[in-house]
């Protein structure tokens, strides 16, 4: 059941593996976030939609489970997004995921970006990559960032000190852009 006075949070994994760094990470910071104002949190992740997802090639094609990831995704109070680099990018079917999204739906939505890589060398995949897409969607991308390579966690969780702290950064900096009231849209800005 859903409570009007809780903050839907909505953390996306783009790993199409379980278990996930990546998903451990968005799901850390999601906690990060619920920890400082009250909130529900909802994981998607792309291991379990993935594969209903792929074949489709128009959203009336998804079955339900991936349409309800989907609308999930469009009424989120903060989206965290988050996805394993591949090949310098997101991984395809995250893309695939946030081309059925409705266009106007992420407007002034604060987005928090997260990506996971096999060394730190990857690191700005956060701005080259994942800032523009949700540009696109005019949402409001955070400030902080958080990337975490494969030695920063252990046993399936983040254990990097540095990390850590980062993660409690991009919570406590996304505490002001919560609870906005939504400003009203003009279809000429599309
Ligand atoms: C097809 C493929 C491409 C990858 N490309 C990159 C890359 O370009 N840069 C990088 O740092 N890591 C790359 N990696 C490593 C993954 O990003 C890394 O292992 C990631 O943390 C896995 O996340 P997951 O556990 O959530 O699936 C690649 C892995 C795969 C399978």
């Amino acid at each position: 059941m859903t409570h009007p006075d809780r903050l839907r949070i909505v953390a996306v994994s783009g790993s199409l593996h379980r278990p996930s760094s990546t998903t451990a990470l968005v799901a850390a910071l999601a906690e990060a976030v619920a920890r400082r104002e009250a909130a529900e949190i909802a994981v998607i992740e792309l291991a379990e939609v993935g594969p209903s997802l792929a074949g489709a090639l128009d959203r009336a094609e998804l079955p339900e489970r991936a349409e309800r990831a989907i609308r999930a995704i469009e009424s989120a109070d903060l989206l965290i997004a988050g996805s394993p680099v591949y090949r310098a990018s997101f991984t395809g079917l995250f893309k695939h995921l946030f081309d059925f999204v409705d266009q106007r739906a992420l407007t002034d939505v604060p987005v928090l970006l997260a990506a996971t890589g096999g060394s730190h060398r990857h690191a700005l995949t956060i701005e080259h990559q994942l800032r523009p897409l949700f540009a696109f969607f005019q949402a409001l991308t955070l400030p902080v960032g958080v990337y975490a390579a494969s030695e920063d966690f252990a046993h399936g969780r983040v254990r990097c000190p540095a990390v850590l702290d980062r993660i409690e950064a991009a919570a406590d900096r996304a505490l002001p852009y919560l609870g906005r009231v939504p400003a009203p849209v003009r279809p000429a800005v599309f």
